[in-house]
């Protein structure tokens, strides 16, 4: 790779659907994005990586794409995506798009064709099988909570959708279906785009899935009979990169699911040419009940988010590259889940960025994480739009009889939409987003907890975020350097050193509401550390001994 920009960039994720509207329709627009972009080049972001703007009914929020070369109306045009890029540019920022390929919107021309004329070549771009005497070919069950299988009158036959009823799954085994999506990547890329987020790339191989007919049947009793990351997987990767990465100086990033360091190290590790870096999710399934869904939720263990963060870091250490994220769209807010959205709220927010983003990665911070923008308290089922919380609540209240509160409560906790309200940006009228009704209630807090208010702030979490991303700049060849993870059992504290050309930094930070004492490693000397970052006031001298307060963090430098 001959020039790995992207190891030092921090990129800033916008949902573009709640960042900022312009047009009072009620949804964010591409013209609010241009809006707000002096505001993401303030907090030192040099990339934005932004979710689908192409047109789609809207069943996934753009996840549910119908024309991969153009740009939603609610959003705006094609030339105001060319602005876009534009002030980007002249700010020096960089556009990384999302693109989905394992799946189309069922209202895509090609699945429209796909539908009615069984002898076209787009029937081939997807997955039809014949049904079974008891109805579909298999009992696989999505994540959606339905079969992934749906029957389609015209043809008699059912498709593949391993996501919602309305977004049927791409068949990755047909080479032209392969160039096409080839061909639309490029699309983006001549424009001008800086690299592409490839959502969910750990479905692309479905051969697993797909046994022959009979073997389909002898498996039926299966529950879960996925396996991500399937065979073929590699194979169209590194196509992918010769067919469209390796023509340009871009990045690329692909969300995958279920896969270990050593599958991350395959994607990965620059001899393979595949991806970058990915998106793993095993940090974000520590608070699920082992073997259950991500609803089910359980306390976080500290010592499990050691195990798993080090893991990657240490794996990846001479080859491959991590991403180091706490949000997204798909998550509820980090300091609500991990910190305290209650009295320690700062604390805790700026605590868990300082935990993360001194590892060796590219950070990703998502729209309001920067703010510690929190989970909404909504307790009513009518106040959350999200597919995967809609189903889910269906499914366990009115097919499986669950108890109605239980399931709000994992609703509370763990809903998507508690990432998706819009964003804050003061104490005005719907927060700032939008002067019309918008797509999804504001969180309530919004007076208190905005943008307006965090800038003028100097403690405000925001102000932390900004010292932090000066800080990883001017330390970055440190924080490229090896990793140790210290006090591996330590129930309260997270602590670990960065060391490379003779400086050491170490970042230490008490995960809970209590006292914590940290001692010293042996052979260091305090006396000579000097702190970089902390969230308390008066954080003292390194004394031999020092007491961290509820979720203080602290990062020092050693000569
Ligand atoms: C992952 C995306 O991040 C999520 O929002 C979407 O629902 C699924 N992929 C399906 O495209």
């Amino acid at each position: 790779m001959a020039n790995d920009w992207w190891k030092d960039a921090v990129v800033y994720q916008i949902y573009p659907r709640s960042f900022q509207d312009t047009n009072g329709d009620g949804i964010g627009d591409l013209r609010g994005v241009i809006a707000r972009l002096d505001y993401i080049k303030e907090l030192g972001a040099d990339v934005i990586w932004i979710c689908p703007i192409y047109p789609s009914p809207n069943v996934d929020n753009g996840y549910d794409v119908t024309d991969h070369q153009a740009i939603m109306k609610s959003y705006g045009t094609m030339e105001d995506f060319h602005d876009l890029l534009t002030e980007c540019r002249s700010r020096g920022l960089k556009l990384v798009m999302d693109f989905v390929l394992n799946h189309t919107s069922t209202e895509h021309p090609w699945f429209k064709e796909a539908e009615m004329n069984p002898n076209s070549k787009y029937r081939k771009y997807y997955f039809w099988r014949p049904g079974t005497a008891d109805g579909p070919p298999t009992d696989w069950v999505s994540d959606y909570g339905q079969s992934v299988w749906q029957y389609e009158e015209h043809t008699g036959e059912y498709y593949l959708h391993m996501n919602a009823v309305k977004q049927a799954d791409l068949n990755w085994e047909n080479p032209e279906m392969r160039q096409s999506v080839y061909e639309m990547m490029r699309f983006w890329l001549d424009k001008g785009v800086d690299g592409l987020r490839i959502d969910q790339l750990h479905l692309l191989s479905k051969k697993e899935y797909l046994p022959p007919y009979e073997d389909y049947i002898a498996r039926r009793a299966d529950p879960k009979p996925f396996r991500p990351n399937g065979a073929r997987i590699h194979d169209y990767l590194k196509e992918m990169t010769k067919e469209v990465f390796s023509k340009y100086d871009v990045m690329s990033v692909g969300e995958a699911g279920s896969v270990t360091p050593e599958e991350g190290l395959v994607y990965t590790g620059t001899d393979e040419h595949e991806l970058n870096m990915i998106f793993h999710f095993q940090h974000m399934e520590l608070d699920q009940k082992p073997g259950q869904e991500h609803w089910d939720v359980k306390p976080l263990e500290l010592s499990d988010l050691k195990k798993v963060l080090t893991d990657w870091q240490k794996k990846l250490e001479h080859q491959g590259w991590n991403t180091l994220y706490w949000c997204n769209h798909d998550q509820p807010r980090i300091v609500s889940r991990f910190g305290d959205e209650g009295k320690y709220r700062k604390a805790s927010a700026k605590m868990l960025a300082a935990l993360l983003y001194f590892m060796k990665g590219t950070p990703y911070i998502y729209q309001g994480e920067e703010l510690g923008m929190t989970n909404a308290p909504f307790d009513r089922i009518e106040d959350y739009q999200d597919i995967q919380t809609v189903n889910m609540y269906h499914k366990r209240v009115f097919e499986m009889g669950r108890d109605r509160e239980e399931v709000m409560a994992s609703i509370m906790a763990k809903s998507r939409d508690h990432a998706r309200t819009p964003m804050q940006w003061d104490g005005s009228r719907n927060a700032g987003f939008t002067e019309g009704e918008p797509w999804l209630k504001v969180n309530p807090n919004y007076k208190t907890i905005n943008a307006a208010e965090a800038e003028n702030d100097p403690d405000s979490v925001l102000n932390f975020y900004k010292k932090l991303i000066r800080l990883r700049k001017q330390y970055a060849d440190v924080i490229k350097g090896s990793y140790t993870l210290l006090l591996p059992d330590d129930p309260q504290l997270f602590v670990y050193e960065r060391q490379a050309n003779g400086q050491k930094l170490i970042s230490i930070s008490n995960v809970s509401k209590e006292e914590a004492a940290f001692y010293w490693p042996d052979g260091s000397e305090p006396g000579s550390a000097k702190l970089l970052l902390s969230n308390y006031e008066n954080a003292g001298s390194a004394d031999s001994c020092i007491t961290f307060r509820p979720y203080e963090t602290r990062v020092y430098l050693l000569a």
